[in-house]
């Protein structure tokens, strides 16, 4: 059975959306969570909504782009429960699952080339979580 996961963008990452979508649909079964055309809209209604349906069980991970994916980095953190990680590197992107255990990767559509993309996205969905220490850490992102 194919892993799921969520994707999202505004339309400042939609071309960058979906290009991932085409690249990893072969291997991953992906939930398209818009938007489905470069018209202007607002990336913290996206990106929250995305963030809802993770935190509902649709989906483990997902991914989450805007123009430069900080405006979606940002969006998707107020949502408890939510580690969103921005990368522009691969080594970052492992770093993200490996201590942070990042269930949102963030990407800038208009920062980065196709091909680093996928090479990020491949290092933060082949990585897996370290827990013990960063166990904890993590927990106490969510306190009030
Ligand atoms: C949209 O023009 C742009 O502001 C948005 O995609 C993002 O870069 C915001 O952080």
């Amino acid at each position: 059975m194919k892993e799921v996961i969520g994707l999202v963008s505004d339309h400042g990452g939609f071309e960058l959306k979906e290009y991932l979508r085409t690249t990893f649909s072969k291997d991953f079964e992906i939930i398209d969570c818009g938007v489905n055309s470069e018209a202007s809209v607002d990336y913290p209604t996206v990106v929250r909504a995305a963030c809802l349906r993770l935190k509902s069980g649709e989906f483990p991970k997902l991914i989450a782009l805007c123009g430069t994916g900080i405006g979606a980095s940002i969006a998707a953190n107020r949502v408890k429960g939510i580690r969103a990680a921005l990368c522009h590197d691969e080594f970052t992107a492992e770093m993200a699952k490996r201590h942070n255990n990042a269930n949102v990767l963030v990407l800038g559509g208009r920062v980065l080339g196709k091909d680093l993309s996928v090479r990020i996205v491949k290092k933060w969905l082949e990585a897996n979580f370290e827990a013990g220490r960063h166990e904890n850490r993590i927990n106490l992102l969510d306190i009030e």
